[in-house]
Formats: C-alpha cells, sequence, structure tokens
C-alpha cells in the first residue's frame, strides 16, 4: 500500500485507506476458486458501491455493512464504532438461501462475469420502507432515491469482497478516479489546501461562482462529478464531462484545477448524503468541501440549507473535512455580476433566477441558457446533446 505523506490528511477514520482489490499475482488461483462458488448477481448501484469500497474511497469500510453498522447508520448516522457514516451500505439479495456465515460467494455483473469473491460475515434482514424514511425523510416512490431502498431486496450479505477482475463498463478512464490517484496527484502538484466539488450537473455559473471563491483561499480545486448511476432527467455523465473538460480549459488556471471522476451512484439524500460526499472527499485527499444550496437535493424533499446544518450534528474533527457553504447564488443585474442573497442587497427583479426544470425546458427547445447563467460554450454543447436525444 502506498504510504501518505505525513501532511495528507488522513482518510476517514484516522487509519490506512482501504484495498480491497487483489493483487495481479493472485489472481488466476482467485479466478479458479470463484469459479466453484455460488454466485450473486451485482445491479449497477451494487456494482458502483463495490468499486467505491475496494479503493478506498468508502474507508474505514471494509466491506459492506453488517446489521449493527447499519442500524446505527441509519439511526444515527455513525457506525458501530461511532465513527460518523450517514447513509448504509449495503448488498441486498431477494432470498436468505443457502448463504451461510463463513463462507464465500462470487459476486458477479449482469453478464455473469465473477468480479469478486465475498467473505460473508452475516446475513441479516432488513424493513427498506423503515431504512427510505430515516435516509430521504421519505418512502415516497416519487423520490428516486428512495425508490431504489424500498425496491430493494430484504436480506443483506455482509463481508469482505476482494475483487479480481477489473471493474466492467467504467468510463472517464484518463481521469484519476480512486483516492489513491487523486493523492499522488496533489502530492506532485504541491497542494496541501485542496477543495472539491461534487456535482451531478453541467457547470453554470452560479457553480463556477462557489468554486472560485473557494478557489482564492485554497491551493487547488478537485472538480468531482459523479458519474454513477443518475436519474433520468439527469444530463447524462458524458455530456456533462465535456462540459467540465471546456470549462477548465477556457476559464480555469492549469495548475490549480483538476478534473477527477467519482465512481459513486447518486442518492439523492441531501443532508446525509452531502455527509458522505464530505467524507468520500477526505477520502480521496481533500480538506475542504464546499456544500452549496440543496445540496445532493431532488425536488422539495429538504430545506435549502438543511444539507449544511447537518454538519453541526458532529465535531468538526470527527468529520475532518472542512465544509465550505455558500448560500444561493446567481447573476444580478444591478449588481452587474455574481452574488448571492448574503452579499447582493436588489431584489429578485434584478436577478437571474432560473430553475433546473426551467433550464431543462430551454434546452430542450434548442434555446441556450442566457451567457450570465451559462458560459456559452458550454450552452452550444448541452444545446447539442439535447437536440441528439
Ligand atoms: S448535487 O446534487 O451534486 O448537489 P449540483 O451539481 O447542481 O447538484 O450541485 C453541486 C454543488 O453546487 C452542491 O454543493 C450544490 O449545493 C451547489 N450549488 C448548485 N447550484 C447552486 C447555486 N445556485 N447557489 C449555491 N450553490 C449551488
Amino acid at each position: 500500500m502506498m504510504s501518505l505523506t505525513n501532511d495528507a490528511i488522513a482518510p476517514h477514520g484516522g487509519g490506512e485507506l482501504v484495498d480491497l482489490v487483489a493483487a495481479p499475482g493472485d489472481r488466476d488461483e482467485l479466478r479458479k476458486a470463484a469459479a466453484k462458488l455460488p454466485a450473486i448477481v451485482l445491479n449497477a448501484r451494487d456494482i458502483a458501491d463495490l468499486e467505491m469500497l475496494s479503493t478506498g474511497a468508502f474507508s474505514p469500510l471494509t466491506g459492506f455493512m453488517g446489521e449493527a453498522d447499519y442500524i446505527r447508520s441509519r439511526d444515527e448516522m455513525r457506525l458501530a464504532s461511532g465513527i460518523p457514516w450517514s447513509i448504509p451500505i449495503t448488498l441486498g439479495v431477494a432470498e436468505a438461501g443457502n448463504i451461510k456465515p463463513h463462507s464465500e460467494l462470487a459476486l458477479t455483473d449482469a453478464t455473469g462475469k465473477r468480479l469478486a469473491i465475498l467473505k460473508v460475515s452475516e446475513l441479516f434482514k432488513v424493513d427498506r420502507r423503515r431504512e427510505a424514511e430515516a435516509i430521504f425523510g421519505t418512502a415516497d416512490e416519487a423520490h428516486p432515491g428512495a425508490k431504489n431502498v424500498t425496491a430493494a431486496p430484504p436480506w443483506c450479505v455482509a463481508g469482505r469482497p476482494v475483487v479480481i477482475e477489473e471493474i466492467p463498463d467504467r468510463s472517464f478512464l484518463e481521469y484519476p478516479r480512486e483516492p489513491r490517484a487523486t493523492r499522488a496527484a496533489f502530492r506532485e502538484l504541491g497542494w496541501k489546501k485542496i477543495v472539491a466539488f461534487q456535482t451531478r450537473n453541467p457547470t453554470h455559473r452560479a457553480h463556477e461562482y462557489i468554486q472560485k471563491i473557494a478557489l482564492e483561499v485554497c491551493d487547488g480545486l478537485m472538480l468531482h462529478p459523479l458519474v454513477g448511476e443518475t436519474k433520468g432527467d439527469d444530463v447524462p455523465a458524458a455530456v456533462r464531462m465535456e462540459t467540465y473538460r471546456v470549462l477548465l480549459d477556457l476559464y480555469y488556471p492549469k495548475n490549480r484545477a483538476m478534473l477527477a471522476v467519482m465512481p459513486a451512484h447518486m442518492r439523492y439524500a441531501g443532508p446525509r448524503e452531502a455527509i458522505l460526499h464530505a467524507i468520500v472527499r477526505r477520502n480521496y485527499g481533500c480538506t475542504h468541501f464546499i456544500v452549496g444550496r440543496d445540496h445532493a437535493g431532488v425536488g422539495t424533499y429538504y430545506g435549502t440549507y438543511d444539507a449544511q446544518k447537518i454538519f453541526e450534528r458532529f465535531k468538526p474533527e470527527e468529520i475532518g473535512i472542512t465544509p465550505l457553504c455558500f448560500e444561493n447564488t446567481f447573476y444580478c443585474r444591478r449588481c452587474a455580476g455574481m452574488a448571492s442573497f448574503k452579499t447582493c442587497p436588489h431584489t429578485d427583479e434584478d436577478r437571474l433566477l432560473l430553475s433546473g426544470t426551467k433550464v431543462r425546458e430551454m434546452l430542450r427547445r434548442g434555446e441556450a441558457p442566457p451567457p450570465e447563467y451559462t458560459r456559452p460554450e458550454l450552452a452550444e454543447i448541452l444545446v447539442r446533446s439535447m437536440r441528439q436525444n
């Protein structure tokens, strides 16, 4: 395992980065063993969790959760050890069948490819509605995260996986995607104070504004889009990646901003996901994390600043990465620049306040949002992609 320099931020929980990927020299033997094991088929979200666990992005988790971690993370946002953890990470199976503690299972993708061997530690049954209500505040089908959780099977197999094959269908491989890769890049760049920006949307001027404010007081920015599964009407990751590339090329200094990807799937858990997002970015080696308005939100399920307030429920040193919280930002005609409710004394009449839904409607009609909302070079990419769909 690569050792971290003393001044790098420690992974969450204070230990080493977890590594659950088999050494290349051991793989042939493990493949042979996996071929003989009973198999469970993972969906795309399970595979994303497997990848996050195996690379240490979910440190200190060393596998799919057992019952004690599951219950405490659901009810108290902590692992059984007391370390903060705001969303259960489980592997659901429909039937308990013959699965026994201390046995081994092969984890496959939908094509039957055996990706990992799971050493089963426990099998337990959960109430998915209760889980959804705790995590999202609702078990409503209309909530995309709640829908996934309530549809997940009731049995959970806990245990430590060892990954024996490349995770399939990974895209954007030219960008760092593992904590070890971003930590190495930060060392090379000499960045010490590093701010991470989580995003599942194209970068609009509001995003750029808060990133650059943060960059004024940090050494570097890691633009860190989530590229796992998102809800159907979010802009696809490939289109977003094109916008991030163009934006960084044209409007960010080369040695101060870096594009890296996070293979996690989006849960739309608002405040609880903000905590998870922050912890994961700590594992990626960042010291600061941007939390704006309605972080990881969807519809009207959360209050605008709930995802910021939730950090008050932990001691700063327990989370370890510093949240940088921003008010709702926008372009104001009278300020003649980007501003926020905190800095702009004018009224909504002077402000360009467009909802995501309204922008999507404009793009579908082939209309570019105004340049004060989206840079024209990015609007062009978005309009073109809408036309192709
Ligand atoms: S998210 O689901 O990943 O949170 P999005 O990509 O839109 O969605 O947001 C990325 C980050 O920017 C989040 O921290 C969010 O709170 C913040 N953000 C988005 N738009 C604004 C805005 N207009 N003002 C302030 N913060 C914003």
